[in-house]
Parts: C-alpha cells; sequence; structure tokens
C-alpha cells in the first residue's frame, strides 16, 4: 500500500504531522472525505472508549470511602469491625472483578457485533452499563458492598464488550486513508476517560462520603446518551456489504457518511475485502493454536499483550491514590489527577511518533522507561522519610505513565491487526484481547496483597517483568511500520518478500531462520 497525500493510514510514509502530507502541503480534511457525519459517528463511537476508561479509572479516588463503607456495613452485620485481611480482599475483588467481566466480554465481541450488527450491539451493550450503574448507585442505601462488587462485574462486561466494539466501529466507518489516526480515537478515548473519572473524583465534586455511589454510577449518564445518538448513526457500510449482503444500504449509509454520490472506490475495495475473505476461510481460535504459521505471531501478539498490563499499569490507575499517600504525599489525588494529564498527553504524543519512529523501537524505549521509571518509585518509597522523596515519588509515577503512553499503551492494541491476516483475525483478536484482560485482572486481584508482602518493594516485581518484556520484543518483535498486511503475514508464513519492504527482523536473528511447520519464521 502506497501511500498517497496526507495519507494516515496504518501503514503511510509521509505521516510528519496529522493532515499534513510528505511534500509538507496542508491537506484539507475535505480532501480525506471527512464530513461533520463522520465526525458526529465516530464520536458518538468513542463514547464506549470513553466509558471504559472512566470505569478504569473511577475506583482510584473514593478508596478510603469504599473501605469504609465495608467497614460500615459489616458492623451493621456481625457487630464487630471487619479484619483487615478481610478488607484488603473484599477491597481488591471489587476492583479486579472488573476485568473477569472484561475478559467475557472481549471474548463474546465477535459472536455480538455479527448476530446484532455493530450499532445495534453498542445500543445493546448500554444496558448493562444501566444494570451496573445502579446496582453501584443504590449500594450504600441497602447497605450492600456486595451490590458494588456485582456492579463492577456487569461494567466489567459492557467495558469488554466496547473494548471491541468500538475500535471494529471506527475502523469500518473510517476512509481507508485516514483509518489509523481515528483508531488512536479509542485509546485517546480511554485515557479522557480516566481523567474525567479522576477530576470527578474529586472530594470537592463527587468523591466525598455522600456522593461517591453517585460517582460510580455516573456512567449511566453517557449510556444513555449514546442510545440517544446511535440510531441517528449508520450501521457500518462493510457489516451491511459483507455480513448482510445489502449493496444499496451500505452504498446509502456511505453514501452519507462520505457526503458525496461517488463512493465506488470504497464499495470496489469492500467488494474484494468480501471476495478475499470468501477465499480466504475464517480461523477458529483452536485452528490458530494448532497451525504452526499462526504460532509465532500469536506469540507475540499475547505477549505484547502480556507487557501492557504486567508492566504494572493498572497498579497506579487503580492504586496510585494509595501509592502516593504511602510516599508521603499530601495531596495524593492532586497527583493522580496529573498523572492523568500526563497519561492524556502523551498518547497524543505516541499518535505522532508512531509512524517516525516505528513500534518496536517506541515499545522498546516505552517499556526501559517504565523499568526505569519503576526502580525510582521503589528507591522513593524506601527512603519516604527524606521529604524531598515525596517529590520523587510524583516524578517516577508520570515518568511511568509517559513512557507507557509511549509505546506499551497503544501499540498492543493496534499491532495484532498487524500481525494477522483477514482470516485469522478476528480469533487473534479475541485470543489477544482475552489475555489482556486476564493480565489485567491478575495485577487488580494481586496488587493490594502484594504492598502488604513487599511493601516499598513491590514495584521490583514489575522492574522485573518489564525487563524481560523488554528482552523478548528486542529478539522476537519485528518492524512493522509501513508495512502491508499482506507483507507482514509473507514475513510469518515464509513466503518470499515482495519487492524491496520485506520486514525487518530483528538484529539479533537477522541471520538465522527456523522453520516452524507451515513456513519459516526469524526466530
Ligand atoms: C490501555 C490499557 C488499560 C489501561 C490504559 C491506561 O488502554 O488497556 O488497561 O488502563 O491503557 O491508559
Amino acid at each position: 500500500q502506497q501511500s498517497s497525500c496526507c495519507e494516515l493510514s496504518a501503514f503511510p510514509s509521509c505521516t510528519a504531522a496529522p493532515f499534513r502530507g510528505h511534500t509538507g502541503r496542508l491537506c484539507t480534511l475535505k480532501n480525506k472525505q471527512v464530513t461533520g457525519y463522520l465526525l458526529f459517528s465516530l464520536s458518538t463511537a468513542v463514547i464506549g472508549s470513553l466509558q471504559f476508561g472512566y470505569n478504569t479509572g473511577v475506583i482510584n479516588a473514593p478508596e478510603q470511602k469504599l473501605l469504609a463503607f465495608f467497614n460500615q456495613t459489616w458492623m451493621e452485620r456481625y457487630k464487630e469491625p471487619i479484619s483487615p485481611g478481610v478488607c484488603t480482599l473484599v477491597w481488591s475483588f471489587a476492583v479486579a472483578i472488573f476485568s473477569v467481566g472484561g475478559m467475557v466480554g472481549s471474548f463474546s465481541v465477535g459472536v455480538m457485533a455479527n448476530r446484532f450488527g455493530r450499532r445495534r450491539s453498542m445500543f445493546l451493550v448500554n444496558v448493562l452499563a444501566v444494570i451496573g450503574g445502579l446496582l453501584m448507585g443504590f449500594s450504600t442505601i441497602c447497605s450492600s458492598y456486595e451490590m458494588v462488587i456485582a456492579g463492577r462485574l456487569v461494567i466489567g462486561l459492557f467495558c469488554g464488550l466496547f473494548t471491541g466494539l468500538t475500535p471494529m466501529y471506527v475502523g469500518e466507518v473510517s476512509p481507508t486513508p485516514l483509518r489509523g489516526a481515528f483508531g488512536t480515537l479509542h485509546q485517546l478515548g480511554v485515557v479522557i476517560g480516566i481523567l474525567i473519572a479522576q477530576v470527578f473524583g474529586l472530594e470537592v465534586l463527587l468523591g466525598s462520603d455522600k456522593l461517591w455511589p453517585l460517582l460510580l454510577s455516573l456512567t449511566v449518564a453517557p449510556a444513555v446518551l449514546q442510545c440517544i445518538l446511535l440510531p441517528f448513526c449508520p450501521e457500518s457500510p462493510r457489516f451491511l456489504l459483507i455480513n448482510l449482503n445489502q449493496e444499496e444500504q451500505a452504498r446509502k449509509a456511505l453514501v452519507r457518511l462520505r457526503g458525496s454520490e461517488d463512493v465506488s472506490k470504497d464499495m470496489q475495495e469492500m467488494k474484494e475485502e468480501s471476495a478475499k475473505m470468501a477465499v480466504e476461510k475464517k480461523v477458529t481460535i483452536l485452528e490458530l493454536f494448532r497451525t504452526p504459521a499462526y504460532r509465532q505471531p500469536l506469540l507475540i501478539a499475547t505477549m505484547l499483550q502480556l507487557s501492557q498490563q504486567l508492566s504494572g499499569i493498572n497498579a497506579v490507575f487503580y492504586y496510585s491514590t494509595g501509592i502516593f499517600t504511602s510516599a508521603g504525599v499530601k495531596q495524593p489525588i492532586y497527583a493522580t489527577i496529573g498523572a492523568g494529564v500526563v497519561n492524556t498527553v502523551f498518547t497524543i504524543v505516541s499518535l505522532f511518533l508512531v509512524e517516525k519512529a516505528g513500534r518496536r523501537t517506541l515499545h522498546l524505549l516505552g517499556l526501559g522507561g517504565m523499568a526505569v521509571s519503576a526502580l525510582l518509585m521503589t528507591i522513593s518509597l524506601l527512603l519516604k522519610d527524606i521529604p524531598v522523596m515525596s517529590y520523587m515519588a510524583i516524578l517516577a509515577v508520570m515518568m511511568f505513565v509517559a513512557m507507557f503512553e509511549l509505546g506499551p499503551g497503544p501499540i498492543p492494541w493496534f499491532i495484532v491487526a498487524e500481525l494477522f491476516s483477514q482470516g485469522p483475525r478476528p480469533a487473534a483478536m479475541a485470543v489477544a484481547g482475552c489475555s489482556n484482560w486476564t493480565a489485567n485482572f491478575l495485577v487488580g486481584i494481586s496488587f493490594p496483597k502484594l504492598v502488604e508482602w513487599c511493601g516499598p518493594w513491590v514495584f521490583i516485581i514489575f522492574t522485573i517483568f518489564l525487563v524481560l518484556f523488554f528482552i523478548f520484543t528486542y529478539i522476537k518483535v519485528p518492524e512493522t511500520k509501513g508495512k502491508t498486511f499482506d507483507e507482514i503475514s509473507r514475513c510469518f508464513s515464509g513466503a518470499p518478500p515482495t519487492s524491496s519492504s520485506s520486514v525487518e527482523a530483528p538484529p539479533t536473528t537477522a541471520t538465522t531462520t527456523t522453520t516452524t511447520g507451515g513456513g519459516s519464521v526469524s526466530a
């Protein structure tokens, strides 16, 4: 795929800045078929990403309020205070069960999206946000901490589904030349959602003793808003044409999205995709594991997802208020919000860098930087009696988050789609998504216990993981920047690369080639 002027797809050579071509000319959005209606549809879909971010970040600030609520409920029932061990368990359960829902949700995306369509699925899934939000909102009135836990589970299911549905819908309605740029809107939505949750979590806003149930149930509002807006959005033209074979409907949707009667290019591309899908048989999850040719890309995809979660990022996003408090920070909530701002800024930085520096380089840089930050965090926690150390803790957390968004945050989500061709892609995405949520769960459930066991040394665990993932990435992960899907899958299947653009192998592997059944892959 050769990039034309101002192309911002996944594989352009001219992405010095969004909406700027390699000739340096600013290209108008109109040339790229960006209409108000398209932006409206994208914004409506990205409400789902915002919801994922909001519910990831919302549990952080009201930690103490929730612990007090658990204790109070326990007292009412058993006439004695809750033991610290049980309290920690209930708390980490309330945090981590979100990811159990996410695991199930992310695994069900394909089935739901194909059965009900993309738009109707998003509409239906919002019911879960309403149920979950209400459960958490009424938990204090009903004196039930179980309702908080049940609510978090339902909300997790909801978010797991949206981590698949939003990127799918966004990818399918975007014009090809801007699909990469719009694709990053998902992670941007996530980080903005986290930030909103942190700001609303302020004691003066909704993080107070009385209002925290409202903070947790606020997720109902965007769900209702999205349900009001969705009927005005089109169903994905790709779904209409490829899945339902409704050519005329697909054409109508495209005409509205592109704001032009001439949509023959888009229609042609979709028909080709449709034909390719008919030739390239769909691969089930079982076949994905059994076929030797998929082993290498599957290993890479899964490891990258694991590196995202086992980096410890959500230990920060779920528990940073507690981390800052133990480092002696006076106003932990403001430090947490600062981390949210850094998170958002660096996601935008990554958007500008990823096509220039490449995925591999940025991922390595991110993992390395995070490992150093985790070390700094450990030092500041160990020496917390020295006053200046609380500043170092804040700095270390900011650096940790910034380095995360440079590579390990956004890259694993979209590289999976790059590593697989049309047939195995849906199955690979389900496996990758589920492994991401599983690792998210493990970090969420174990972090408070790990803090109890390891004290200030806890971030050393993540440093070790980060170093291991750094080594793995250095040895195994190829650069996919500027390559077409076809070129990348050829690299893994052992077919000879086309023309001059074979995928660059990692440096240590340049001379060795291992045969893996279906073909040879650099190993
Ligand atoms: C990614 C991760 C998510 C994390 C977020 C932080 O989207 O998947 O778990 O909370 O980044 O920005």
